[in-house]
């Protein structure tokens, strides 16, 4: 039993030099951007009053945000970790409790934040298919434009010991497992997780934590979008404002979701993404292959497997099970315990 179960991601934080900057590339993408108190504040079109912050400074990732559900499961959880609710002044208001995880990443659980009333700004015609005419007497005119981004999905957190911080995050905030990702048999490098509201379906994962190779940071933060219309839309605006493209277009095999990355300015990952799997609390976590975490039911190859001379997935797959069976015993030896 976790201490509390949480509704959602509420945002991710960022650091950067050029709030500017941050702010022409974040309107690109598709969200509604404003500064207070010297920190700019992105939204989508959910109602919430932020899902990206940037606050002036070095170009970093500061911290990730959830939503408890209620102010009594977050005053539930501050007993239970020993923490103060303290009152969150941004927008929004709300209160804050503010943990520090395994990896040393700031998580900030937050509840009673003011919701303005949520607007589709982007309309989803029917559409039609072979078997189903859904659609007649009116055609599909799309304007050009940026995305409409609606609100925050999920992020992927590098983690050093994956088992290590999959409990810190199980047991405070209540997630289950939708795929375990494994290198190997028995070797796991990660899992995607979702938030548990028991019958009512939820995105198949909230958060993605993953043992993988190189310095620990956040991997992407993902952002959902209207629809496909809408993603492809997006896709052309920032191509055509000359922005980094990371990934995609394409859809994702865990999740099945159709995504889009890009880089921000200051290198930092965001996905578009839309038409995801929904989960409830009884469904089944499943094990997949390393190989489906970067592999595309259509659409572009991950970046690593586009070019010539990239490795195929398995001997990728091979390396890290390798890497994670090495780390694993280094570990035992320095503590003392057998291999
Ligand atoms: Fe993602």
């Amino acid at each position: 039993m976790s201490v509390i179960r949480i509704e959602d991601i509420a945002h991710v934080r960022y650091g950067a030099p050029d709030l500017a900057a941050m702010r022409a590339f974040l309107e690109d993408f598709g969200m509604t951007c404003f500064e207070q108190d010297g920190r700019l504040y992105a939204k989508g079109s959910d109602g919430r009053p932020f899902l990206h912050v940037t606050e002036p400074g070095e170009a970093r990732f500061l911290a990730i945000g959830f939503r408890a559900e209620t102010l009594a499961d977050l005053e539930a959880l501050a007993a239970h970790v020993g923490a103060p609710v303290e009152e969150l002044n941004e927008p929004g208001g709300g209160r804050i409790v503010r943990l520090t995880d395994p990896d040393g990443y700031r998580v900030e659980v937050v509840a009673g934040q003011a919701r303005a009333e949520g607007s589709l700004s982007f309309a989803d015609l029917p559409r039609n298919t072979a078997a189903a005419r859904q659609r007649q007497r009116t055609a599909v005119r799309l304007d050009p434009g940026p995305s409409h981004v609606r609100r925050i999905g999920h992020a992927v957190l590098k983690v050093r010991d994956f088992r290590a911080s999959e409990k810190w995050y199980k047991d405070r905030f209540g997630f289950l497992t939708s795929d375990e990702v494994e290198a190997a048999r028995d070797v796991p490098v990660g899992a995607f997780m979702r938030c548990d509201r028991g019958d009512k379906p939820a995105d198949h994962h909230t958060l993605f934590l993953a043992q993988l190779p190189g310095e620990l940071g956040i991997l992407h933060a993902a952002f959902e979008v209207a629809n496909i219309d809408d993603l492809m839309l997006g896709h052309q605006h920032l191509k055509g404002r000359g922005r980094n493209a990371a990934w995609g277009v394409g859809r994702h095999i865990m999740g099945s979701q159709v995504f889009d990355y890009w880089k921000d300015p200051f290198g930092n990952e965001l996905e578009h993404w839309t038409d995801g799997d929904l989960f409830t609390a009884k469904d089944p976590p499943q094990k997949m292959p390393m190989s489906a975490l970067l592999a595309v039911q259509w659409g572009s190859p991950h970046p690593m497997f586009a070019g010539k001379l990239a490795p195929p997935p398995g001997l990728v797959a091979f390396l890290a099970a390798l890497m994670l069976r090495l780390t694993r015993l280094f570990r035992r030896q320095t503590q003392g315990i057998p291999a």
